[in-house]
């Protein structure tokens, strides 16, 4: 069996003013009607999985189970983190978790706020790195990058993959978030791909990785899971032990680590809608890259995304070039676009006033 894992604990600060701390990107429908953590949910519906698995926090758990409910699907569990610790003593957690009702059993790792358009070639790549996660790999999935992005991690290969018939191919390294001169070599060097940060395991190789890697994350999150209380359905893990948790990412704290890996390149269309930047992209622009959502109206635009997420909010652009606009009831957020990234800038700014 395999059982998805969706992480669900982020707070998207570069999608401000939509994405807000108590209601973050991956609960807005960003792009089509479905908003991005039901679309990551609907994805890994299928007859081989198991029901997924929801690790978030308490602000979100509501959220989380509406949403879920809006499109029919049952969690298998939701998994409630005191507080953000990242994603590896989250990881670690879901793995302690399925463990007792599956040890041989394989998990499938995604966050929730990816725009994967293409569902059954997701699943038939995962179906791919099946038989490698099950003779011991850690499974990732490789984009081909087309810029040399710094809020990645890289994936090294022993040669340039082949995208249209993709294998699952063994991993030479994995580097996170490499700085700006490095990712340019490696998106260069034609050997490189990104991670996705989608991840595929057996129970058993990830807590042998955990225990070779990280072991001091062991104990607090195990404790934290065995003194778990049920409350209205979730399992909120129990603080204390939590607490002992080293905040530090999956990636950090095993793949760059381990010897392990393995990756399954992956064509059939990925954005992490990590900016304003990806939103445009994703939103499909016309001829002179202007893309709208909402009530809005653009006279001689372009390279232009125009969004009023307020029904009453007629937002009208005229000869604007290379700029987004993102209208909500209480802010508005004008950007040159080659700014896209700096938005988070924003979010600090803003609570710096208080
Ligand atoms: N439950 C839970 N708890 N989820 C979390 C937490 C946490 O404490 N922290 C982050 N997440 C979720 C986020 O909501 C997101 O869905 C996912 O885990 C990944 O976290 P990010 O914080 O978005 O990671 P990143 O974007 O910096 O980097 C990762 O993704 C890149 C691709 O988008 C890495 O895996 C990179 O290597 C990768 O290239
Ligand atoms: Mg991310």
């Amino acid at each position: 069996m395999i059982t998805p894992v969706l992480l669900c604990g982020g707070s998207g600060t570069r999608l401000w003013p939509l994405s807000r701390k108590s209601y973050p990107k991956q609960f807005v429908p960003l792009v089509g009607e479905e908003t991005l953590f039901q679309a990551s949910a609907r994805r890994v519906v299928a007859p081989d999985y198991a029901a997924p698995l929801v690790l978030t926090n308490s602000d979100f758990r509501f959220i989380v189970t509406e949403q879920l409910a809006g499109i029919g699907i049952d969690p298998g569990a939701i998994l409630i983190e005191p507080e953000g610790r990242n994603t590896a003593p989250a990881v670690l957690a879901a793995a302690l978790w399925v463990e007792k009702t599956d040890p041989d059993g394989l998990m499938l790792v995604a966050p929730s706020d990816h725009v994967v358009p293409d569902a059954p070639a997701f699943r038939a790549a995962v179906e791919t790195g099946a038989e490698a996660a099950r003779a011991g790999k850690l499974v990732t999935f490789g984009i081909t990058p087309d810029h040399a992005e710094t809020g990645y991690g890289y994936l090294e290969l022993a040669e340039a993959p082949d995208m249209s018939a993709p294998a699952a191919m063994d991993l030479l390294r994995f580097v996170e978030k490499p700085d700006a001169a490095t990712a340019e070599d490696y998106v260069a060097s034609g050997r490189h791909l990104w991670n996705a940060g989608i991840f595929l395991f057996s129970v058993r190789a990830i807590l042998d990785a955990f225990r070779a890697h990280a072991p001091d994350l062991i104990a607090p999150v195990s404790a934290a899971v065995e003194a778990g209380r049920p409350d209205l359905g979730f399992l909120r893990l129990d603080p204390g032990a939590w607490a002992g948790a080293e905040s530090i990412s999956i990636d950090y704290a095993v793949m760059e680590r381990a010897g392990n890996l393995a990756v399954v390149p992956y064509g059939a269309g990925w954005s992490d809608l990590g900016g304003w930047d990806a939103v445009w992209r994703a939103s499909g622009p016309d001829e002179n890259g202007v893309a709208t959502s909402g009530p809005t109206t653009a006279i001689d635009c372009t390279n232009t995304l125009l969004r009023s997420e307020d029904e009453g909010l007629q937002l009208v652009g005229l000869g604007l070039e290379n700029i987004i606009a993102v209208a909500m009831p209480d802010a508005v957020l004008v950007a040159d676009a080659s700014r896209a990234q700096d938005v988070k800038q924003v979010v600090s700014a803003l609570k710096a006033k208080g």
